[in-house]
């Protein structure tokens, strides 16, 4: 269908469900969602939409049920694990807790050369040289080589993580939530810093948050999901500007402005979620419960995205009107 020369993903239908005290879930369905060289599209939804779910499936660290994902023309799923493991070097992942990214045993030098050895012929002083250039390139002295992980600050081992996850000069990068667990001013520096080197590289970038100004912040396009499916995806600032789906103008319009006395509601999220539907109960849409436009068919059809303008698309039976 994305027949683009710059297409560098394509995920088809994905789907994944979990089975919790013998009743399965579908934590991803119909997940479909493709992305260019060098793009950054960010991935919003309240907790337990299957934000987490969608990147590491996409990346294979967890086996969808059913679904493809296309990668630079090749089909990842087909592929075997020694396969999918030499793909892995051009694809990232960087999770919210730096901490269980690094290995506490392993010295700056070795957690963020490990990639090199697994992959590369690149060793001894080459390199050193190599790990300190990545380390100055996310702000790090090239000097702390050979200190361990529990000595730097919480940022700064994202920092590491980053510059681990740099290494092999990656094509695509998944973020996922990786400002949650650091304090305002170092989310701040690493989101800057996140931006320049994805733009400097030209990295295709998929940010998970559920905080939607980051997600401004960040991305060319915001993919909008609810319980396991995306109800919207589009260019970011049209999609803030003329939200088209009742789910995101709902997101949007309760985007707290500028005001100290309401600090604490800094995001729109109910903070708990909506849990996942049981498998036997998905039919009609996600959103039918609490959309105030309901109407009789959201309840027994599942709306699919629907193009509405130029990469802008929107599941939702209310287009289909007049
Ligand atoms: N390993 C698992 N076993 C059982 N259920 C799971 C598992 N992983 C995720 N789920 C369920 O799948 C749904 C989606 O979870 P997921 O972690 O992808 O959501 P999320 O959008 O990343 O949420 P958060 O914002 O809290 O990180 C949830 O209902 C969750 O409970
Ligand atoms: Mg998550």
């Amino acid at each position: 269908m994305n027949e683009s020369p710059l297409a560098l993903l394509e995920i088809r239908n994905l789907k994944k469900s979990f089975q919790i005290k013998g009743q399965i879930f579908a934590a991803l369905h119909s997940f479909s969602l493709s992305l260019d060289k060098g793009e950054s599209v960010a991935l919003v939804g309240e907790s337990g939409s299957g934000k987490s779910t969608a990147g590491k499936t996409i990346l294979r660290l967890q086996e969808p049920d059913s679904g493809s994902v296309t990668y630079g023309g090749v089909d990842l799923l087909s592929l075997s694990s020694a396969q999918m493991k030499q793909m892995r070097r051009k694809m990232q992942i960087i999770f919210q807790d730096p901490y269980s990214a690094l290995n506490p045993r392993m010295t700056i030098l070795d957690s963020v050369g490990e990639g090199f050895d697994i992959h590369t012929h690149v060793r001894g002083k080459e390199r050193q040289r190599k790990v300190q250039l990545l380390l100055q390139s996310v702000d790090l002295n090239a000097t702390d080589i050979h200190r361990f992980p529990h000595e730097f600050s919480g940022g700064q081992r994202q920092r590491i993580a980053i510059a681990r996850a740099l290494a092999l000069e990656p094509e695509f990068m998944v973020c996922d939530e990786p400002l949650s667990a650091l304090d305002a001013p170092t989310q701040k520096h690493i989101l800057r810093l996140l931006t320049d080197l994805q733009q400097a590289k030209g990295m295709a970038l998929l940010f998970i948050t559920h905080d939607l100004s980051t997600a401004r912040k960040i991305s060319q396009r915001i993919a909008v999901m609810y319980r396991g499916t995306l109800v919207e995806v589009g260019p970011t600032e049209q999609v803030y500007t003329f939200p088209k789906h009742p789910y995101t103008q709902l997101l949007i319009n309760s985007i707290p402005t500028p005001d100290p006395r309401k600090e604490r509601a800094r995001s729109p999220f109910l903070n708990i979620g909506e849990p996942a539907q049981p498998l036997n109960v998905l039919q009609g849409c996600a959103f039918y419960a609490r959309c105030p436009y309901a109407m009789p068919i959201c309840q027994t059809k599942a709306p699919s995205l629907k193009q509405i303008a130029p990469r802008h698309t929107v599941a939702c039976h209310l287009l289909d009107k007049d």
